[in-house]
């Protein structure tokens, strides 16, 4: 936005100066140039308010002043251009500027459409919703070779929002399953599941894409960060997936690497880093978008009880500050202690439900 304003005011100065070289040359010429700086100063005072017309007034102007331009320096013979050196170098600065001047606008104009198309999609979300999360008698089948397993056998649970959820169960029983099922990363077999009330089978891809990418933040077991890229690149590209501007996405790494204590490996590859070290940059990851609702596979799975418990005091804060609602597959029993409500299951069916004073 700034930059469009200072290439546009650039761009009216050296028109002007122009304009006052050539003036009563060509009644054409002159009437556009004055025309361009008229338009152009409306549009720089558009700009600044970051009103939409400003940006086509701004547009207009530079055309006329450019199109003005050729218009003179075609007239002139190559002989008359080169005697009068300042006229050459306005004309050449006048060019670039004005497509500096495109460039910055039509970079606003892709933001600003990008960002309707958000909004759109956020007003379809009922937010008054009282459950985050509901899921009606899910059931997951996974068919290997001629057996049948049954990784989740019927599932009905509600997680209010703002609500510090575990689920609690022995290895194998289908907690990974019914995260995945929630977090919209599998479809179930039968049965179905809401988020914000909203069906989730029901959604095309697009409106799955984002609802995973905005409004989920989901931290896997086995963390998913990809080797190649830097601890910074890993975090960014949800946060490039949904819009957010270069400044704002550095700033949100910097603030939730130091949450997770992680300050100063934002240029670390993945595979130079422990295990919990890992898994910690998978949590900032997940929350990169300020998701409504964290699912998180075992994240204290790879660290000792002492990281641990900064990781769970961590998603407090976060659930008490911001309202986010918590999820957390856990196999641990003083992790899921931690919760406001723990619900246990065991091959692939909740056979208890406790909750915390
Ligand atoms: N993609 C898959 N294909 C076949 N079987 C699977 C698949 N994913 C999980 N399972 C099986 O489903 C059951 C539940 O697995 P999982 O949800 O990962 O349990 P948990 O996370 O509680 O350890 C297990 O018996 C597992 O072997
Ligand atoms: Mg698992």
């Amino acid at each position: 936005m700034e930059a469009s304003i200072i290439f546009l005011v650039a761009f009216i100065i050296i028109e002007a100066y122009s304009l006052l070289k050539t003036l009563l040359n060509s009644y054409l010429a002159s009437s556009m140039g004055i025309l361009a700086i008229v338009l152009g100063l409306l549009g720089a005072y558009g700009l600044s308010k970051r009103n939409k017309i400003g940006g086509y007034f701004a547009l207009i102007s530079v055309i006329l002043g450019v199109s003005a331009n050729c218009q003179y320096t075609i007239k002139l013979s190559f002989k008359e251009i080169f005697k009068n050196y300042p006229m050459l170098a306005s004309s050449v600065s006048l060019f670039i500027l004005g497509a500096l001047v495109m460039i910055s606008i039509f970079k606003i104009r892709l933001d600003y459409w990008t960002g309707q198309q958000l909004e759109k999609l956020d007003a379809k979300d009922p937010s008054s919703e009282e459950y985050a999360i509901e899921t009606e008698n899910v059931i997951k089948k996974y068919i290997v070779g001629s057996n049948v397993i049954t990784a989740v056998n019927g599932i009905s649970l509600k997680v209010k929002k703002g609500e510090f959820v575990s689920i609690m169960g022995p290895s194998g029983s289908g907690k990974s399953t019914l995260l995945n099922l929630i977090g919209a990363l599998d479809r179930p077999t039968s049965g179905r599941v809401l988020i914000d009330g909203v069906d989730i089978s029901k959604l095309d891809d697009k409106e799955l894409a984002r609802l995973r990418n905005r409004k989920i933040g989901f931290v896997f077991q086995s963390y998913n960060l990809i080797a190649r890229s830097t601890v910074k690149r890993n975090m960014e590209l949800p946060a490039l997936v949904s819009g957010l501007s270069k400044k704002e996405r550095l700033k949100r790494i910097r603030e939730l690497l130091d949450a997770v204590g992680l300050s100063g490996k934002m240029d670390r590859k993945p595979k130079t880093l422990s295990g919990g070290e890992q898994q910690r940059v998978a949590i900032a990851r997940a929350l990169i978008n300020n998701p409504e609702i964290v699912l998180a596979d075992e994240p204290t799975g790879n660290v000792d009880s002492k990281t641990g418990r900064t990781i769970m005091n961590f998603f407090r804060k976060l659930n008490r500050e911001r309202g986010t609602t918590m999820l957390i597959v856990t196999h641990d029993p003083e992790i899921a202690h931690m919760t406001d409500r723990i619900i246990y299951i065991r091959d692939g069916r909740i056979f208890k439900e406790e909750r915390m004073e």
